[in-house]
């Protein structure tokens, strides 16, 4: 949840390491924004830091009102509170003897680490987890002046999920990180080198980075790199280049990440495709590096995902169903392993995750792998935990996504699950070539109709800010309609905070009908006519039920579809495709009405309240 920087440069005291630490915390600020706060070293001025509550803004005021000192070595914090309010106490870095520590994570034994210092006469400031590490890690010091080997031995004596960063006063070159269950990598720089919860944090200044296991401790100087495992073992660490720059991580002249990841739609679906065929046109999934053997005697899948990317999960099980005829169970990552999953060597699960360090989907793996099933990994953050403990890894190349809200994701998590479906059926010849080719030239179709949405827009946006004092809104959909409809219920929540609920629209009678009163706005996923005539017919009757009942009935349906007209007080059209690729449509306008709504009614739509983008705690 937190985001974490570390930087260490050149002898000579700067501003840089300041400049490199607020800048990583600003690209990281996605992550938490309770509260931020660094801690810089410099030779002979030793320790400074400066915390402050809120957003990353008050921080920077704190500083530009009273500056610090140029230095050699700093580390960041931004917070997403979890024990211990949001206050300027509680914020990062807790320092103790010297030391000071940032940390991202839980510490679950705390309570007794406090209990232990408190009865050697240790005095505690803070409500939080992280200022037992402070101490223990001075104490540590105090009996060797050794950093590394100082958070090697406290990392050991601790339960829960971390990463932690340190420095000490007297060590002017040195920052030293630790993790477990929780995201660490390093970037690679010129006489200098970074820390960073992804590689967002030191983008600006290097693209060449090393992802970190489990269980690995790491100290940077201004020209070394250093990996042992928390017994002091030295490790190798995978060296990787990003594959996006800078640019990619800004606004480019959008007025808020939101906005610019809903209209990068059309490129990462583009991109996700891209270079996934040979030249006679099969689909070569080269990443895949699971035995062929294995795939084809998969006999169930299971997608463990959360949030947006468990909807990705629900859309995809459509699709590979139909296509391979292998059943396909979505769950959410936090029950999945507490309720004894039936999963054995023969089953497929599918983890999908834009971050690839949601820990409720990590632990979804881990179990799955305990129970002898094949992992893979449906994933959009290279160096990250998820396709790393997973058996194989399926990337989507979506970019950056910063907004905490979900959009670009989404839809290349859907387009890789897809390309995954349609492996698997030709894999086992589930499809004759000329079918599966058939499909990829509709998916390849996708990006140019997403973008004719986006510019057909103007109506959805003006009527979301027309509903800007809206108290609820239902979304109904069948079949893949169901989860975009639940889909466009969780952008309505997370952004603009109104009750908003999905329903699979045949459900509607057994119970929520009675939510449908005068005036009611619902939104409606009208399946193509094309399609099966079943599924447009029993919609529209869906339709006409709760208009009947006074519903404003809201209605995305495929250009053409004149049925809807006579009982919709709205139609947003999205382009004609097959049923099982229209989610990527018709999701859009979903996506749009809640950015536009929020952004009416003054809400900060990139980082709103009590979320953060990558939920690293269970
Ligand atoms: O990084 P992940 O894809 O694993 O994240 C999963 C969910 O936390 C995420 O999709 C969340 O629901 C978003 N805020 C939705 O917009």
């Amino acid at each position: 949840m937190c985001g974490i920087v570390g930087y260490v440069g050149s002898q000579q005291p700067s501003g840089r390491p300041l400049e490199v630490v607020l800048e990583g915390l600003r690209r990281l600020e996605y992550r938490g924004y309770d509260s931020a706060g660094v801690a810089l070293v410099s030779p002979g001025a030793s320790l400074a830091t400066a915390k402050k509550a809120g957003k990353l803004a008050n921080l920077v005021e704190e500083i530009d009102t009273h500056p610090m000192p140029a230095a050699t070595a700093a580390i960041g914090h931004t917070r997403w509170a979890t024990h211990g309010a949001p206050n300027d106490v509680n914020a990062h870095p807790h320092v103790s003897g010297g030391v000071a520590v940032i940390h991202n994570g839980i510490v679950e034994n705390f309570a007794t680490l406090k209990a232990e210092l408190e009865a050697a006469g240790v005095a505690f400031t803070s409500e939080t987890d992280t200022e037992v590490v402070a101490h223990l890690v001075a104490r540590a010091y105090a009996q060797t002046p050794d950093l590394t080997q100082a958070l090697r031995t406290v990392a050991q004596r601790l339960h829960g999920t971390f990463t932690l960063l340190a420095v000490h006063g007297d060590d002017p070159t040195t920052v030293v990180g630790a993790r477990h269950d929780s995201p660490l990598v390093v970037g690679l720089g010129d006489g200098e080198n970074f820390l960073g919860s992804d590689v967002s944090a030191f983008i600006a200044s290097t693209r060449d980075a090393l992802e970190l296991g489990q269980d690995q401790v790491v100290t940077i100087t201004p020209t070394e790199v250093t990996v042992t495992d928390f017994d002091g073992t030295p490790v190798e660490a995978r060296r990787f280049t990003v594959d996006w720059d800078a640019a990619a991580a800004e606004k480019g002249g959008f007025r808020s990440f939101m906005d610019k990841e809903i209209h990068d739609q059309p490129q990462a679906v583009a991109d996700t495709l891209l270079g996934r065929t040979d030249t006679t046109g099969r689909l070569v999934l080269d990443e895949l590096r699971i035995d062929e053997a294995v795939l084809r005697a998969v006999d169930k899948i299971v997608v463990v995902a959360c949030g947006t990317a468990a909807y990705a999960g629900h859309v995809a099980k459509y699709a590979i169903e139909h296509w391979c005829r292998i059943p396909v169970e979505v769950e959410l990552a936090h029950e999945f392993r507490y309720r004894d999953p039936v999963v054995d060597e023969r089953t497929l699960v599918v983890a999908v995750s834009q971050s690839g360090e949601t820990m409720d989907t990590l632990m979804a793996v881990r179990h799955a792998k305990e129970q002898g099933a094949t992992t893979l990994a449906i994933v959009n953050t290279h160096g990250s935990t998820i396709p790393r403990e997973s058996d194989a890894a399926l990337y989507t190349h979506a970019g950056p996504e910063i907004a905490v809200a979900s959009t670009k994701a989404f839809l290349s998590q859907i387009t890789a699950a897809y390309l995954l479906g349609l492996y698997l059926a030709q894999l086992r010849g589930n499809k004759y070539a000329d079918e599966i080719g058939q499909v990829l030239d509709e998916l390849r179709a996708i990006p140019d109709k997403i973008q004719q949405v986006l510019d057909r827009a103007g109506r959805v946006r003006e009527i979301a800010r027309w509903m800007a004092d809206t108290q609820s809104v239902l979304f109904l959909g069948r079949h893949v309609g169901y989860p975009v409809a639940m889909e466009g219920a969780l952008k309505l929540k997370e952004l603009a905070y109104i009750h908003a609920e999905g329903f699979a629209a045949g459900e509607l009678k057994h119970g929520p009908i009675a939510l449908i009163e005068p005036g009611q706005p619902v939104f409606v996923v009208v399946p193509s006519p094309r399609g099966r005539d079943s599924l447009h017919s029993k919609i529209v009757s869906n339709i006409q039920e709760i208009r009947a009942r006074g519903a404003r009935t809201l209605v995305i349906a495929e250009e053409g579809d004149e049925t809807v007209r006579p009982y919709a007080d709205e139609v947003f059209t999205v382009p004609q495709t097959s049923t099982l690729l229209a989610p990527l449509l018709a999701v859009v306008p979903l996506q749009i009405f809640a950015c536009e709504l929020a952004t009416a009614k003054g809400l900060d739509v990139d980082q709103p309240r009590n979320l953060a983008k990558s939920v690293t705690v269970e």
